[in-house]
Formats: structure tokens, sequence, C-alpha cells
């Protein structure tokens, strides 16, 4: 990121746990470490406090000895949105910006999950934030990954942070994100297999964006434990509704009934000319579904939005 401009937020890299903590008691403040290297989703702390940010050292120390690889980096405050976008290397094609709902419970507290439900696109979205992401994330990313003669044609998930100094890249994927995706599919009007075709043949950039109009919502109904543990096996009842579409995830077929089978069981999404409207169908659309122990959250879709709603954020 660093050697073709993408904006990021300030970091260092360490080879030794010593270094680190040496680092963080002369900086102090928020602070984000990210261990390099596999973690099962527990590679990352957010860390308010220099405190904090040496009980993470501690820990990481513990598990992977004390030459562990580390980034630290400046914790950013704002709103994380995704932006995704399928790319044949040269140019792309960028999907509505989206958000996810990573935690378990009401107000984004608890455990983090593998998503509880988005939205698309982001209220507040506007014209100059896009042109801006473009030129200070997207295009160094192209720029990058030709330079460094990878070739890549496929999808670019760019994890993005709206601060009140402008958008920061948290972090790549290189796939659709989860439960995004169940939102952006029913969004698009091109047709997704000729997008990929493009891609292939290098001509994404004769394709012309359609998306439907109005909002997207997904709300994730879960197993009751999730992300801890939690029981599956028990039926599913669905009444059917026009309203909304269902998308299975964590769902098996026992003869001729439907049974949960995972802790993530099945997504509702539904349209509405604005937020509120979609927020309204999916929750009627997540009464007509059943199931024991069936959990979900309830507020989905109302995040604050605190940068893009022009309100400002604590430093
Ligand atoms: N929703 C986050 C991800 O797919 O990585």
């Amino acid at each position: 990121m660093q050697r073709y401009g993408v904006q990021t937020a300030p970091f260092r890299t360490f080879d030794h746990i010593a270094d680190a903590r040496r680092y963080v008691r002369a900086h102090g403040g928020p602070l984000v470490i990210k261990f390099d290297g596999l973690a099962g989703g527990k590679g990352v702390f957010v860390c308010g406090h220099t405190q904090n940010a040496l009980a993470a050292l501690d820990e990481l120390s513990r598990k992977y000895g004390d030459a562990a690889r580390l980034v630290i980096e400046e914790k950013l405050d704002g709103d994380e949105i995704s932006v995704i976008g399928f790319t044949d290397g040269r140019d792309i094609f960028l999907l509505p910006p989206s958000q996810d709902h990573k935690q378990l419970l009401d107000g984004d507290r608890g455990p983090n999950t593998g998503g509880m439900g988005a939205f698309c696109p982001v209220p507040g979205w506007h014209d100059d934030l896009q042109r801006e992401i473009e030129s200070k994330i997207i295009r160094p990313t192209l720029r990058g990954i030709a330079a460094e003669g990878m070739h890549y044609k496929g999808v670019v998930y760019f994890g993005i942070i709206i601060t009140a100094r402008g958008p920061y890249l948290l972090e790549y994927n290189v796939r659709l994100g989860d439960p995004e995706t169940e939102v952006l599919m029913p969004a698009l009007r091109n047709n997704l297999a000729e997008l990929m075709e493009a891609c292939l043949n290098e001509e994404i950039g004769r394709h012309v964006p359609a998306f439907a109009d109005g909002y997207f919502v997904d709300v994730v109904l879960a197993s009751g434990g999730y992300p801890g543990d939690y029981e599956t096996g028990f039926p599913i009842e669905v009444r059917p509704t026009g309203d909304v579409r269902l998308f299975y995830a964590g769902v098996s077929a026992q003869g001729d009934r439907m049974v949960t089978a995972g802790g993530r069981v099945l997504h509702v999404v539904a349209q509405g000319a604005d937020l509120d409207e979609a927020i309204a169908r999916a929750y009627a659309g997540v009464e007509t579904v059943r199931f024991r122990t069936k959990y979900f959250r309830r507020d989905i879709g109302r995040r604050l939005n605190a940068i893009l709603s022009g309100k400002t954020v604590a430093p």
C-alpha cells in the first residue's frame, strides 16, 4: 500500500514483541495490532489504550512466541464500508457501496460473527466521496496490481473506513463479501456471467453499471448461541411471501423438511424505495420464518453513519 500510495493508516512492522512493546510504550494512544499469519480470525486487536495494547502483545507472545511478526497501526475512527468490484486488471466495475454488521448484538456490541446483516447502498454516499475513494484507493491499487505483474482478474473487496480526514483502506479481500453479496446481487441489473466473462476478456470497461432503484437490507437469522456453541437439526418453517428473498446458508434437507444445520441459518433480504421501507419489509419477512432458537439483530440498517450524515466523531 505504501509502495503504490494507497491511502491507509500510518503503520510500522515488527519482527519481535520486545520492539513492539517499546514502540507501544513510547507511542501510546489508540492502536490496532495485527498478527502476521493465520490466527483463526483472532489475530487483530483494536486497542483504545496503551494498557490494552500491551495486554494484546502479551497474548500474542504467549500464543506465537517472542519472534511473532506484527503490524501496528494508528486506530482510525469512522464508518466501515465495503466497496466491491470486478476487475479485468485494468478497469473495474464497482458495485454499490454496502455495509455489514459484524457484531452479534444490537448497537454493534458483543462478539464478532460472520455477519448478522447488511444493507446497500450506503445512505449519505456522494460523488465526491466516490471520486476520492477511486483516486486514493482503487486506482493506486489497480496500478499496484499491474506493476507487481500479478495479472489479477476477478473480485476485489476494499474494506474502507470513512474518517473525518477522508477514506482509508483497512483491508483487501479477493472474494465477494458475506453478507454484502446477499444485498448486492439483487441490486445488480447487469448479467453476472457476462461481467465475469468480461473480466477474463479484459473488456470490463465496456459494461455500464445498472442497479435497481432503492435500498436492500439483509437480516441474518442465526441459531441461538452462535458464534459460540449452538444446537442444530431444528425444523424450519417458511410461510411464503413475495416481498422477500431467502438465501439459505446453514440449512440441510432431512426427508422432505428443511432443518437448521449451522450458526447462520438463512438470510432474509428485502428491497424498499428507501432504507426504512427496506428495513420494515425485511423484518416483516423475518416473521415468516420459524425455527427453534431463531436469533437475529433488531437494528440492521440502523447504523449511525456518523461521518456520512455530517455528524462529527469524537477523536
Ligand atoms: N463481510 C465481511 C467479509 O466478507 O469479509
